[in-house]
């Protein structure tokens, strides 16, 4: 079929008389049977009825009633005779304007005759016909327009009835046809237009300007594209547009028509070029979409919908409820603007959870400690070991590099939570779980290997400045936060260390390249890391099937922490920050643009903040869109690093943290790229060391399997303790990093 405007119609017949209906009938019948239907008496009785409203006719004299009104007439040649050469319907109807003014009768007076008249003169485009057909069909049967012209280039599928009212028969047939024939089913003297290529910029002015312009613009295409074209199009012949777009009712109005400056899509999208949209890839589409769309403002089901499209289902979902409401929604305001009134513009929700809304069962979490460590909560921390007093070595100026050293050593999720400070001349490491507690941080033990980063840091800063540092782990018994507390000792050399010049460049490097092996030399050089004497270990797996099953192994334990209310609390409450402004004013936390994810994951993560969504997919057992980033970067590493260790302690953590930082180090050195991937390690640890604390009974099933899974992988460690777990590839470095808060706030006032 062309690209242009095709009219639709049935065949229209008057027979003069009984012999003319015989050779019709004998004519047509003989290229197929043909369904008859005469109904032309019950109709006159009815246009009798109501144009006599006060009389009370009794069927049972409809024939005489009818001669008496009408006189003798010949019923064939009444009225048209309607052919529908696609269903093979022959149908006797009323004469054009008796057949209107019934078929409109019980529009009265919702809507005045007079209206009925101006609105049989309009004429409305539709583009998009899932909401469209339910609009287009419920402005026929209102008849609040004369001429339809429909534009969509899909056909039908099994999948569309669900929503798109039609028959398993027209499976495989245009959309714009099948809803063409159901108008003039309907009502044949409607004049039905149809574009099933759909609209482009070749067929968009035609379609909005068929001889005279359209009165009514109904846009409910997919393409982002096409929508804003046509917006375009229609501001400049200043046509109103309305868009319904079936999830909580969401209405579009834009009177171009009486606003012919007003912003397309409310200034939502700017002054977006929508030929610059055509070049543009889906992910960079997304950054127009989004404000379209209004995030915050869709369903829950339509959040978790959203995240599940391309893993678990195909394309987002659209409800027959949805839909119907939204052309009923959708044609009133259109009769509404097509009898001038209505004049407003705007963005509305005809939403029933907010109009018969339900009490929320909320779910409340409670962080334990509820504010920062006080300079009087460090005083009482440290008048534990008030007696002790050393000698005071460090200059202002060393204690300051020390300080700076400590203070660049990386922690989970950016938290920092420490506060560190010379008193009586030890230097104090105090834990501040104000800054930690979380679901994620199982006893501490995050933090712990945070700290043994800084411990690693120290010792390198101090050794540069000719000091050795000796550690007391957990002085003090009762008071765990306590981390360390440690004495400087002035060496008589001062022993350059070659990682002291990666201190303060090391990374987290989550960027995701191809895979790019390591040599037998870094390797080595890596592994030669490992010390004889001590019991923390750490091995290297780079086999790319081991990769592969591990990837999802870790992505998994990250998918399940992020469904995981508390998870997800912390997560979204606590940990990220998605805007400048956020990473400025705390300094700490993940700032959104250090993950190095694509718009799209941006824009997953932000659906996910939604804790309903996220209910709705742990109900579904979804999710899966959550492992993608983790399991491609792991498929995309030189290798694995895990650190184990023998006992399961705080001690264990901090010991394991500093080798951590010992590797990074030389990681950086060499210029090759590390990122933690700790969910799983640190979970696990609820269900072997906190007999599954906090998961329910199929987390804890999930985390037995995950533990299986991991322990095939690396049979070599399941006799350790899994303290640590990284990715490591070679990526050039990230162009943002995270910030550290200011010293001074890390930093404690000397109590001494
Ligand atoms: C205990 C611990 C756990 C971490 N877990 C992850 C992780 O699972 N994924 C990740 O991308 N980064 C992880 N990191 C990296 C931190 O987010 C990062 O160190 C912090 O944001 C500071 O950034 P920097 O390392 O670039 O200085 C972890 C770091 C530590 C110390």
């Amino acid at each position: 079929m062309a690209d242009i405007g095709i009219k639709i119609s049935p065949l229209f017949y008057v027979f003069k008389s009984g012999k003319d209906f015989d050779s019709f009938f004998a004519h047509h019948e003989s290229l197929g049977p043909i369904q008859l239907h005469d109904t032309i008496q019950d109709q006159l009785f009815e246009l009798l009825r109501t144009r006599n409203p006060k009389e009370r006719f009794l069927a049972a004299q409809k024939e005489e009633l009818i001669l008496r009104y009408f006189g003798a007439i010949d019923l064939v040649s009444y009225g048209v005779w309607v052919f529908y050469p696609w269903n093979r319907c022959l149908v006797h109807l009323l004469p054009e304007k008796e057949f209107i003014e019934l078929r409109t009768n019980r529009n009265q007076f919702k809507i005045t005759p007079s209206e009925q008249h101006t609105l049989a003169n309009k004429k409305v485009g539709i583009i998009g016909l899932s909401v469209g057909q339910s609009v287009a069909l419920t402005m026929a049967m209102e008849r609040s327009a004369g001429d339809f012209h429909l534009a969509d280039f899909d056909s039908l599928d099994l999948s569309n009835l669900n929503r798109i009212r039609s028959k398993v028969f027209q499976l495989g047939l245009s959309k714009t046809l099948i809803c063409a024939r159901e108008i003039l089913e309907i009502d044949p003297f409607l004049n039905v237009y149809i574009y099933d290529k759909g609209i482009d910029e070749n067929n968009i002015d035609r379609f909005l300007t068929p001889e005279s312009k359209l009165d009514l613009l109904i846009e409910e295409c997919d393409g982002l594209d096409i929508k804003i074209l046509a917006r375009y199009k229609a501001k400049a012949l200043q046509i109103p547009v309305l868009m319904e777009t079936s999830d909580r009712g969401l209405l579009d109005i834009e009177r171009f028509d009486l606003e012919p400056n007003r912003p397309i899509l409310h200034g939502l999208i700017g002054n977006l070029d929508p030929a610059k949209l055509k070049g543009l890839s889906q992910d960079d589409k997304i950054e127009y979409l989004l404000p379209m769309v209004g995030l915050s403002a869709l369903s829950e089901r339509m959040k978790a919908s959203m995240l599940e499209v391309q893993n678990s289902i195909v394309s987002w979902p659209q409800l027959a409820s949805a839909v119907t409401m939204g052309g009923g929604v959708a044609a009133e305001m259109s009769r509404k603007i097509l009898l001038n009134q209505s004049t407003q513009s705007g963005r509305y929700y005809i939403d029933l959870d907010i109009l018969v809304p339900e009490p929320k069962l909320e779910t409340k979490i409670n962080q334990e400690t509820k504010n920062p460590l006080s300079e009087s909560d460090i005083e009482e921390i440290l008048a534990w070991v008030r007696t002790e007093k050393t000698e005071e070595l460090l200059t202002a100026d060393e204690k300051l590099k020390i300080y700076q050293a400590a203070i660049a050593a990386p922690s989970g999720g950016n938290a920092q939570p420490w506060r560190i400070g010379f008193s009586q001349g030890f230097l104090y490491l105090i834990h501040d779980p104000y800054y930690s507690e979380s679901f994620l941080d199982f006893q501490h033990l995050g933090s712990y290997i945070g700290f043994g980063a800084m411990v690693e840091n120290i010792e390198i800063e101090a050794s540069a400045l000719g000091y050795s540092v000796k550690f007391h782990y957990f002085p003090i018994e009762k008071e765990k936060r306590l981390v360390a507390q440690c004495s400087f000792i002035k060496q008589g050399t001062i022993a350059l260390n070659p990682l002291a010049s990666a201190l303060f460049t090391r990374v987290t490097n989550r960027k995701i390249g191809d895979r790019n092996l390591l040599t037998e030399a870094e390797r080595n050089t890596l592994l030669q890391l490992n010390n004889s004497q001590t019991l923390t270990q750490f091995s290297l797996f780079e086999d790319k099937e081991n990769l592969q099953e591990l990837g999802d192994i870790l992505a998994s334990a990250e998918m399940y922490l992020l469904l995981h209310p508390i998870g997800h609390h912390d997560i979204f409450t606590k940990e990220l920050r998605f805007t400048e402004e956020q990473v400025l004013q705390t300094r700490d936390g993940l700032d959104i643009d250090t993950l190095q994810v694509s718009k799209a994951e941006k824009l997953a993560l932000k659906i996910a903040n939604s804790r309903n969504a996220m209910d709705i997919l742990r109900m579904i057992g979804g999710g899966e869109a959550f492992k993608k980033t983790t399991k491609k970067a792991v498929n995309a590493s030189a290798a694995l690093g895990i650190i184990t260790m023998p006992f399961y302690s705080p001690e264990s953590y901090i010991h394991a943290g500093s080798f951590l930082q010992k590797i990074w180090l030389t990681c950086t050195n060499m210029n090759i790229s590390m990122q933690p991937v700790t969910q799983y390690s640190f979970l696990l640890n609820r269900l072997k060391h906190g007999n599954g604390v906090g998961f329910d009974a199929q987390y804890i099933e999930k985390f037995k399997v995950l533990d299986e899974r991991f322990k095939k992988q690396t049979p070599q460690l399941n006799q350790q303790e899994i303290a640590f777990i990284f990715r490591i590839s070679k990526e050039s470095n990230p162009e943002k990093r995270s910030l550290r808060r200011h010293i001074e706030q890390i930093i404690f006032r000397q109590h001494d």
